[in-house]
């Protein structure tokens, strides 16, 4: 059953592009990774400061592998030649699972 895990960043006010470019220069990173079903990046709308990275595992034993094992801190690397420092954002982990589903019928 799909877990969610909710990376909850708060993004001070006028980097979100600089953000958004980060993670998409990193899109691939976590692909290939034993039990791992993809991930967006959702941008607030609503004046918040808290981007949500939200990632969706096969269960929780994949998602710890993942962060246990190195391949987190991997995917957190600065692209090879960047000049980028880190910025130092802080974040908050949610776990999530589905408790009801409903589709619209096509
Ligand atoms: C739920 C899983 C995840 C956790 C727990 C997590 C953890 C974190 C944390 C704590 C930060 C802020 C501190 C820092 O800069 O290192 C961060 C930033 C970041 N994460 Fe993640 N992350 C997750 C998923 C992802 C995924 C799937 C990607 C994309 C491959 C990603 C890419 C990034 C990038 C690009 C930043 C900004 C780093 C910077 O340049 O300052 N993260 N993440």
């Amino acid at each position: 059953m799909t877990v969610i895990k909710i990376n909850a960043i708060t993004v001070p006010e006028g980097i979100g592009s600089e953000v958004a470019s980060r993670f998409a220069a990193r899109a691939g990173a976590v692909d290939g990774t034993e039990g791992f079903e993809g991930f967006e990046l959702w941008q607030p709308e609503d004046g918040r400061n808290q981007w949500l990275v939200v990632t969706r595992w096969r269960d929780d034993a994949s998602f710890e592998e993942w962060r246990s094992s190195g391949q987190a801190a991997h995917a957190h690397k600065p692209v090879e030649g960047a000049t980028e420092k880190p910025l130092n954002l802080s974040a908050e982990l949610w776990h999530y699972t589905v408790s009801v589903t409903s589709k619209e019928k096509d």
